[in-house]
């Protein structure tokens, strides 16, 4: 059984150059993800939560300080490097699902591992898509189905390759509140069964207070890591 990846982000910082200005968007922050762990990362918009969250899942990279992957650091490593890494380790999780509105729900589950070039794995596929409650939606086109369902289905994807890392930002942002809540609790039951390392921001206070785990950011910092 996995356990997760274990997450230390040392002193990370990102900034962009914009004509004449350099703009600090995290400055010197450092934190941990424990294996297994479920976290939710709150804050004002514009503090840098979906920069953090980028930086995690290795889609960009620190200006300064670094992150260490069950203490392995990907500093140095090429994009096709990175590429691998975050293709093997790493799910995402987005506001909009981005799922191919021409595949059926069963499909845009199974992209991943067409993408990766996997053995097809339909079965697991269908398990998924049962976990998350939709084993009768397995041949609905995502415009046949609900904005719940097809955030759903997203979850189903972004599970497929069994990732020991899940990010995920305001993925219940665009959902009713109740809604909101069965998706997020539908993540934090599925990164427990999975011992999966799990990050997700969201501007809902309601949930925030469901985790396990709550850091707070603030203008680029984080100002509070609570454990409850
Ligand atoms: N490519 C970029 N160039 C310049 N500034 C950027 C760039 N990307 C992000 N920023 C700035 O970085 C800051 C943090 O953005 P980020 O998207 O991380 O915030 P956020 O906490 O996710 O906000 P929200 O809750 O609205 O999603 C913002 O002020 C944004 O304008
Ligand atoms: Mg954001």
């Amino acid at each position: 059984m996995m356990g997760g990846l274990s997450v230390l982000v040392k002193n990370l910082s990102r900034s962009y150059r914009r004509a004449e200005r350099t703009i600090e968007v995290l400055r010197g922050l450092s934190t941990s993800l424990p294996p297994g762990s479920f976290t939710v990362l709150t804050g004002p918009s514009g503090a840098g939560k979906s920069t953090l969250l980028h930086l995690l899942g290795t889609l960009d990279r620190p200006t300064q300080g670094e992150i260490l992957y069950d203490g392995r650091s990907l500093q140095g490593a090429s994009d096709r490097e990175m590429a691998a890494f975050r293709n093997a380790r790493i799910g995402f999780i987005f506001q909009f699902h981005h799922l191919l509105p021409e595949f059926t729900a069963l499909e845009n589950v199974l992209m991943p591992t067409w993408i990766a070039g996997r053995e097809e794995d339909a079965s697991r596929a269908r398990r998924l898509l049962g976990e998350v409650g939709l084993e009768h939606r397995l041949g609905h086109k995502p415009s046949e189905l609900s904005g719940g369902e097809q955030q759903r289905v997203a979850v189903a994807r972004a599970l497929i390759m069994q990732p020991a890392l899940l990010l995920a930002d305001e993925p219940t942002g665009n959902l009713d509140s109740h809604t909101s809540l069965e998706v997020f609790t539908l993540l934090r039951d599925l990164s427990e069964r999975q011992a999966m390392t799990c990050l997700v921001a969201t501007h809902n206070e309601v949930l925030a207070r469901m985790a396990h785990r709550h850091l707070a950011m603030d203008d680029g910092e984080i100002v509070s890591e609570t454990v409850s």
